[in-house]
């Protein structure tokens, strides 16, 4: 009842028009987890998931690109560790993926839920499926207010469907992402409230995590030579194989434009100096190739500001 219920529920509201959901091909599949680990589903469909199957369209031609090639596709999405980990399991796996769910989790950025979601999305496996949608609707569905980590996979595990098992968990991302959600859940609209243990204290269920920021100022320098602009290869992990701006000391004579970014849990001012010199490996870069340039968010929004605010002068 509860599963002809959902299944129900997911033919005539999931959202089926997704594009990694339209696809048995395993690298299409494997490409938006990735891409959706920390970003919006928008911004990955309209954005990023058709350009970057574009560009590399099988797991070979991955496996044999340049990471300076990959990391440009990923350039703006932040987390670049997804794309290095992710060109560096296509060139363990240049055909395919493995099947088997303990396989997957070898591979280099491919933990539990990616594993777990590859086999069932991909692969159709009987296998369940926690995101924190599904662990929502699961630990309001069975009352599992304390229950997390393993007995949770356990919980997700003995319920998945049978026969459908890939409709299944797609149909419980959904209820979470669009009925089950974390504060005012649509309880009347939802094909599970019948059965639905925790449906009386919806809010027990839901964690609240207090985000904490860390505000932080960064100075970066602008060097232009006839139409170029210097960067540098990131001497950071987190930014490994990418390009920025240099750092500088800031001299107050030199300021150009200042403005706020915010990463992971950093709220940063960043600031913008005209300088003359670089030191280290410089790249020049061409203003119309910072496009397909391995650069950050920030690096793209402090060009574009430096850009208008150099067209400006001109102007003037
Ligand atoms: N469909 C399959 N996996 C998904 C995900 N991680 N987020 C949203 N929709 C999905």
């Amino acid at each position: 009842m509860t599963h002809n219920k959902l299944l129900f529920w997911y033919e005539t509201h999931g959202r089926h028009e997704l594009p990694w959901r339209n696809t048995d091909d395993v690298y299409h599949v494997y490409v938006s987890e990735i891409m959706l680990q920390q970003t919006q589903v928008k911004r990955v469909m309209e954005e990023y998931y058709p350009q970057f199957l574009e560009r590399f369209p099988t797991l070979e031609s991955l496996s044999r690109a340049d990471e300076a090639d990959v990391l440009a596709a990923w350039s703006g999405l932040g987390y670049y560790s997804r794309a290095r980990n992710l060109h560096a399991t296509a060139k363990l796996c240049p055909q395919t993926l493995p099947q088997s769910y303990h396989e997957l989790l070898k591979l280099p950025g491919i933990g539990s839920y990616t594993a777990s979601a590859i086999c069932s999305f991909a692969y159709n496996q009987q296998v369940g499926v926690v995101d924190t949608n599904i662990e929502r609707v699961l630990k309001r569905f069975f009352a599992l207010a304390f229950v997390g980590g393993k007995e949770l996979h356990k919980e997700a595990a003995n319920f998945v469907h049978e026969h459908f098992p890939r409709a299944h968990n797609l149909a419980l991302m959904d209820l979470g992402s669009l009925i089950c959600l974390p504060t005012n859940p649509k309880c009347q609209e939802c094909p599970l409230f019948f059965a639905c243990k925790g449906k009386d204290a919806p809010e027990l269920y839901t964690k609240k995590e207090k985000k904490v920021y860390e505000n932080m100022e960064l100075f970066y320098g602008i060097c232009e030579k006839n139409e170029q602009i210097a960067l540098l290869q990131s001497s950071s992990r987190m930014y490994k194989g990418m390009l920025e701006l240099p750092s500088v000391e800031p001299i107050e004579e030199d300021f150009l434009a200042a403005f706020k970014h915010s990463y992971t849990k950093y709220r940063l001012t960043v600031k913008l100096y005209k300088i003359e010199e670089v030191h280290g490996e410089v790249v020049w870069v061409a203003h119309d190739a910072l496009q397909n340039a391995a650069i950050s968010s920030l690096t793209k929004k402090a060009l574009a500001l430096y850009e208008k605010n150099t067209q400006g002068k001109q102007l003037g």
